[in-house]
């Protein structure tokens, strides 16, 4: 048998770990790994780099609808594509819930722009208000393959309160979906940003003393407890420290199934960055605040011993010198008004090949595992992506070790103006990025078409069931017994 294409003599990450071999592609899939493979119909000379599975980035805001004046500035076209010349291959972006609308008001817009995509995709459904007919509609979406639910402990008017996010577990738990969490105290939050107000402290630096690391820990932990409560396993989105990440670690300790994940920000960059002169720091705000160089290395050391298992890069597309972006309300706007998050896509797997890997802080398999199999894992993707193995999507990343590049924005293919990593140097870039054995990054150029890209239905977890350990009190309706 010829094979549609073969990589030949890299060295692969491999499930038993990294092994020189050649990999054998047909029909978009994986058809053979093997130590000498013959020629394909077209054959890429992998020598002298390095083949991961292509990236999943679980966390990023595409082409989310528009916020007051505020403006999300990708299309999926443009953040897949540049995704894609990153190394990764999924991405899981979000379907947000107009609070009091339902899901299905955005959702069936949200997939037709999606069409668009380079690369495979799937979304977690963002619940901002758990009403009737919202518990009425999720079941019929889980069941159509969302398997994932994304709860706000904070952000006006997006947060849903205690109460809410119990309803949301208990919903996914009978369903069969993931929930995650964005975890900060909101009353905590307000009272800080209306304290520091009135004593004139608004700089963008206030944003980091607004939400101190406590407020994220205390969230960690209630909803920690919340998931104990109803047996549910959780992912906390976006880990900034130590203190939190201890929480998560403890719950593991007592076995329960709490999962984790933290941002090349909380890694690459620090408070201080909020500090730059002008306006400048407003590039930097995000949610949790970025902490301090020890909460950086208890990261790494979280994500060396798994307590941490993914990393995303909770892209968010807020442009900077922008009416619609950072400066929405202006040059001079207090902290608090700057719309949050920083950009990121294309440069989290070469950040972390980088400083992870060639640094000696993470082996090839850690960082294939943090970077993709883990996330597939976590969110059912595991029968088609996260792995280089025979059977599976021929999702592929070809490191070329040896290429230093300073980033620049410019160089990035993100509709952003700006990368918070300006400058920094990289050793690691991917030189061929395959999706479904198509090759869409060429090293130089996405060669793709836009529109390419599938939509990844969800298999249900086989560690979620209605009748756990706790059951949630409407079970006992059917006979089982409450907290058996
Ligand atoms: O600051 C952040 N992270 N913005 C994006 C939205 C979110 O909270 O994930
Ligand atoms: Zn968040
Ligand atoms: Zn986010």
């Amino acid at each position: 048998m010829t094979y549609d294409l073969v990589i030949q003599g890299g060295l692969a990450v491999l499930p038993s770990g990294p092994a020189r071999c050649d990999i054998g592609i047909s029909g978009g899939k994986i058809a053979a790994v093997d130590d000498r493979l013959p020629p394909g119909n077209r054959t890429i000379d992998a020598t002298g780099k390095i083949i991961v599975p292509g990236g999943i980035d679980s966390h990023c805001h595409i082409e989310e609808p528009s916020s007051g004046i505020v403006r999300n500035a990708e299309t999926f076209a443009s953040a897949t594509g540049s995704a894609a010349a990153g190394g990764t291959t999924t991405v899981i972006s979000f379907s947000t819930q107009t609070k009091g609308g339902t899901i299905l008001d955005n959702l069936r817009n949200y997939q037709e722009k999606a069409r668009n995509s380079y690369i495979d995709y799937c979304f977690h459904m963002i619940v901002t208000d758990p009403n009737e007919r919202v518990l009425d509609e999720l079941p019929g979406l889980i069941a159509e393959g969302h398997r994932s639910l994304k709860v706000f402990m904070t952000y006006d008017p997006l947060f849903v309160g205690d109460e809410g996010f119990l309803k949301i577990l208990a919903l996914a738990k009978q369903n069969n979906a993931l929930v995650t969490v964005h975890a900060e105290n909101h009353a905590a939050i307000k009272y800080m940003i209306d304290a520091l107000s009135r004593a004139g402290l608004t700089d963008m630096k206030h944003h980091a003393w607004s939400k101190p690391i406590v407020v994220e820990r205390e969230a960690v932990h209630r909803a920690i407890a919340f998931a104990e409560l109803l047996d549910m396993p959780i992912q906390i989105f976006h880990v900034s420290g130590d203190e939190p990440a201890q929480e998560i670690a403890r719950a593991q300790q007592r076995g329960l199934k709490i999962f984790g994940e933290t941002c090349p920000q909380y890694l690459f960059l620090t408070k201080e960055d909020l500090d730059r002169p002008g306006f400048e720091g407003a590039k930097y705000v995000c949610s949790p605040a970025l902490r301090t160089p020890a909460d950086q290395e208890a990261l790494w050391g979280h994500l060396k011993s798994g307590v941490l298992g993914v990393v995303t890069s909770d892209h968010a597309p807020n442009r900077y010198d922008d009416p619609h972006g950072k400066m929405a309300f202006g040059k001079d706007a207090p902290f608090h008004a700057v719309p949050n998050g920083v950009p990121g896509l294309e440069t989290r797997m070469p950040l972390l090949f980088s400083e992870g890997v060639v640094k000696g802080r993470i082996d090839l398999e850690t960082f294939a595992a943090i970077t993709s199999g883990n996330a597939a894992r976590l969110f059912g993707l595991d029968d088609r992506k996260g792995s280089i193995a025979v059977g599976l999507d021929a999702d592929l990343a070809v490191f070329d070790p040896d290429k230093t590049v300073v980033l620049h924005n410019g160089m990035l293919h993100h509709a952003m103006d700006y990368t918070p990593y300006e400058g920094m140097s990289v050793t690691g870039w991917p030189s061929t990025t395959l999706s479904r054995g198509e090759v869409v990054w060429d090293g130089e150029n996405i060669v793709a078409t836009a529109g390419r890209g599938q939509f990844l239905p969800r298999q249900p977890y086989e560690f979620i069931a209605p009748n756990g350990r706790h059951v949630v009190p409407f079970d006992a309706a059917n006979g089982i017994e409450v907290g058996a």
